[in-house]
């Protein structure tokens, strides 16, 4: 059998510098773990406009169809914020997750012991915190028509469209329930029934596939309220369902309540391939953060900690995905600490680097 192929798209800002230390590890469960992948790079977002002109070449857009699973680092920065809505960096991203079909994004927040200070809330509120949102990635508001900015008598108008169907629905709420299925066996659906026609047929559909599953407990909220009660008492969820907008908005706020945004990954997937693997593409939550890039400043534990997803959910390498977050978990109880988790007396930051040969040496403990 050849090995499994993964397609690396670094992007831009820190997206470079936090791959560069996804490759130890992935060259590591090469050496270790008899665990090889044929992997190839490419451009992504503001490096492939810098290259080609566009923020995804078709080429490229190819290669990652046939990938057993994306990897992507982080797209877009200032120097792009001047070019034409068309070819912006995150054009490239939605690119991917639409023509790949990515419909269910998993974005978990746990905050890891050593870091439950570094919240913004008590840490009675988010230590232990292990949640699990799912956010509908190809639909809703980014992608509806019409969109657009039009003039309409002497004025312009700009327009988006917030569209789902039953089966869009259907299907990220049937990924969420087996979510949950796994976990708590609760799922807390999310949206605004009280003030859109999109909310009201959300919360029906979602509450039609839940009869199949009885021993999931099924609630549902206001996505505002959602909000709130993400801030207030965290720990009441364990999987929640929200649609592509309100995902994006409270996956932002659920990563915060850990601690770092540089601390959490993600996985997007769609339907299983002809090899019987979900079509996927994974990568960190954090963005691209130009205001540290190049530095060496940048935590690569959430680009990490996305390839541990790739290692579960694609590879079927569940024991593996665990070795390498617990050796996550061991580096940050070690004290090892990049500039975005400083706070405590006494502590100097480690460098991207340096963090990324620590999760390492983890790992060879680990054996
Ligand atoms: C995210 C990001 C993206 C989004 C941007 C970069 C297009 O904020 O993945 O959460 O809005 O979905
Ligand atoms: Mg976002």
């Amino acid at each position: 059998m050849p090995n499994p192929s993964l397609l690396i798209l670094p992007g831009d800002g820190i997206g470079p510098e936090v791959m560069a230390e996804v490759r130890k590890v992935i060259d590591w469960y090469g050496a270790k773990r008899d665990l090889a992948f044929d992997v190839s790079e490419d451009l992504v977002g503001g490096a492939a406009y810098d290259a080609h002109g566009t923020p995804l070449t078709d080429a490229t857009m190819a290669k990652a169809q046939e990938a057993d699973a994306v990897l992507l680092g982080a797209v877009g920065g200032p120097k792009y914020d001047v070019l034409d809505f068309s070819v912006k960096p995150e054009r490239g991203l939605l690119r991917l997750r639409k023509e790949m079909d990515l419909f269910a994004n998993l974005r978990p927040a746990q905050c890891f012991d050593a870091l439950a200070d570094f919240s913004s809330l008590k840490k009675d509120v988010v230590a232990g915190l292990d949640i699990m949102i799912v956010r509908e990635l190809t639909s809703g508001i980014y992608f509806g028509e019409p969109r657009g900015i039009i003039e309409e008598g002497n004025e312009r108008v700009g327009i988006n469209t917030q569209r789902y169907t039953e089966s869009e629905i259907d299907r990220v709420a049937r990924s969420a329930f087996e979510l949950a299925m796994r976990r708590g066996k609760k799922l807390c659906s999310m949206e605004k029934a009280n003030v859109m026609e999109s909310g009201v047929l959300w919360r029906e559909v979602v509450t039609e596939v839940g009869k199949d599953y009885p021993e999931v407990e099924l609630s549902h909220m206001y996505a505002d309220a959602g909000a709130m009660q993400l801030c207030r008492w965290p720990k009441q969820f364990d999987v929640i369902v929200t649609d592509n907008l309100f995902g994006d908005l409270l996956s932002d706020a659920a990563a915060m309540l850990t601690g770092s945004l540089g601390m959490l990954p993600s996985a997007s997937l769609g339907k299983p391939m002809a090899n019987g693997r979900p079509k996927a593409l994974y990568e960190p939550v954090h963005g691209s953060a130009p205001d540290i890039a190049g530095q060496g400043k940048a935590n690569p534990i959430a680009c990490i900690l996305s390839f541990a997803m790739a290692l579960r959910y694609s590879f079927d390498c569940g024991d593996e995905a665990t070795r390498l977050e617990d050796a996550v978990e061991k580096v940050l109880a070690d004290g090892f600490r990049t500039a975005d988790l400083l706070g405590e007396e006494g502590v100097d930051p480690v460098s991207t680097s340096q963090m990324g040969d620590a999760v390492v040496a983890a790992l060879d403990a680990s054996l």
